[in-house]
């Protein structure tokens, strides 16, 4: 039975800011955002959205009655999570109109966990085939104003929907997956915002690649030739590329011409987003398929990473006319419907949290014109809002 991604959708919030306006504020030369981290625009979250809203409005996009129905699994991968023991998924979960018979939990393992949630879907699908899996990958990546991590940041989720006979890419077998205990980027439960070590991490990012491609050429049996692009977990779009390079010299020059070409294609929608954390490879798969017309049965490599760290490669095989169910329109106007915010008042956004004594707060969420809104907290209660319901 084939198993795998039959729906993807994606959000992000309604502002960002231009890289080469923030390089400037920042006195640092416009090009090493541009091109030595190889981020144009970063989004810029309200405080009317928060890791919820983004997953639950990114799933709004694909979900329909006949999914309401079938899912009967919600996972929520995320590390911006609202609460230490209620998952993000029984929001997402009530907020879309789901099937009460479902199960809803949050998994964490930094930008890893909505492989996590992939796999686990799978498993629970080639179990249960008639079952439909919801998948969210949902952050907003927060260093801080004035650190070196700020031109790396980024809001956004991936929603995904995971069954059997998926009509856009069906999952493989050979993963490979890696952990070890490293100290590369972390938030400890105090801080909202993270901690790096961030040359650090990037050794890390290329070694744990290197590990587990080496490892999958052996359990496949398949090279570079065989995969017609690889796509990558992108903190910002050169991290990827410097993976890439570490490996391209085990194949010949047109395989060479065709994944750095590929690459490039997939990294445009993280380009103008900036980091979304557990979305952010799926970010990078879907500007890949909605960027070029690949070829029906074409084999897509998965590099996917999460600091402290786990890492996975995968694979997965393009269905037949995949093209007629992504939603490349919406996501080009989404991108489109996005108003620039000048360094100024992204930094008065970014100031602009939650109360942490436990008083009430109401937000304007006209403001906002997302469908699904944090309107504020009351009783110590996150309140939402789905504006069509
Ligand atoms: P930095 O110190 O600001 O920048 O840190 P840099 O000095 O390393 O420069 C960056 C690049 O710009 C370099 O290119 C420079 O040469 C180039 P490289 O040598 O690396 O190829 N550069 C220029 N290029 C053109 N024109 C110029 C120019 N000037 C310099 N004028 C860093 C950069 C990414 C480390 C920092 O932003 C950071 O710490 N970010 C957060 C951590 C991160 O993103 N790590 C990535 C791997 S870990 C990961 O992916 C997991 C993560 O997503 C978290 C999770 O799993 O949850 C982060």
């Amino acid at each position: 039975m084939k198993i795998g991604i039959d729906k993807i959708g994606f959000y992000t919030p309604h502002m960002f800011v231009d890289m080469n306006k923030l390089a400037v504020a920042r006195d640092v030369e416009p090009e090493k955002f541009t091109i030595g981290i190889g981020q144009s625009q970063m989004a810029v979250a309200p405080v009317t959205q928060d890791s919820v809203t983004l997953a639950a409005n990114a799933a709004l996009e694909i979900i329909d009655d006949e999914d309401r129905d079938k899912i009967d699994f919600v996972i929520f991968g995320s590390e911006s999570g609202i609460d230490h023991s209620k998952s993000g998924a029984v929001y997402v979960h009530r907020l879309l109109g789901l099937n009460p018979n479902a199960r809803a939990v949050e998994v964490k393992q930094a930008c890893y966990a909505a492989t996590a949630g992939i796999q686990m879907a799978k498993g629970h699908v080639a179990l249960n085939p008639e079952s439909k899996v919801l998948v969210l990958g949902t952050d907003i990546a927060r260093y801080g104003l004035n650190t070196s991590g700020e031109s790396t940041q980024g809001a956004g989720a991936v929603a995904m929907v995971i069954s059997a006979n998926p009509r856009i890419m069906e999952l493989e077998e050979h993963n490979v997956y890696l952990t070890n205990d490293i100290m590369d980027f972390w938030r400890p439960i105090y801080s909202d915002k993270a901690f790096v070590d961030g040359k650090f991490s990037n050794e890390q990012y290329i070694l744990f690649f290197n590990k587990v491609w080496e490892i999958y050429k052996e359990k496949s049996g398949l090279e570079l030739k065989d995969m017609e692009a690889i796509c990558f977990h992108l903190p910002y779009t050169k991290m990827g590329l410097k993976a890439l390079r570490t490996v391209l010299d085990e194949a010949p020059e047109d395989v060479r011409e065709r994944l750095l070409e590929n690459y490039q294609i997939s990294t445009t929608y993280n380009r103008n987003v900036g980091n979304i954390y557990t979305g952010a490879l799926y970010l990078s798969l879907l500007s890949l398929l909605e960027n070029k017309e690949l070829a029906d049965g074409s084999r897509i490599g998965l590099f996917s990473y999460g600091s402290g760290a786990v890492g996975e490669f995968f694979t997965g095989i393009l269905q037949p006319n995949y093209r007629e169910y992504l939603n490349i329109a919406g996501h080009q106007n989404l991108f489109k419907s996005r108003k620039e915010v000048s360094v100024e008042e992204y930094e008065t956004i970014f100031e602009e949290t939650l109360p942490v004594d436990g008083s009430d707060i109401e937000f304007d969420i006209s403001k906002d014109p997302a469908t699904i809104v944090l309107s504020g907290t009351l009783d110590n209660k996150r309140q939402y809002v789905n504006k069509n319901r």
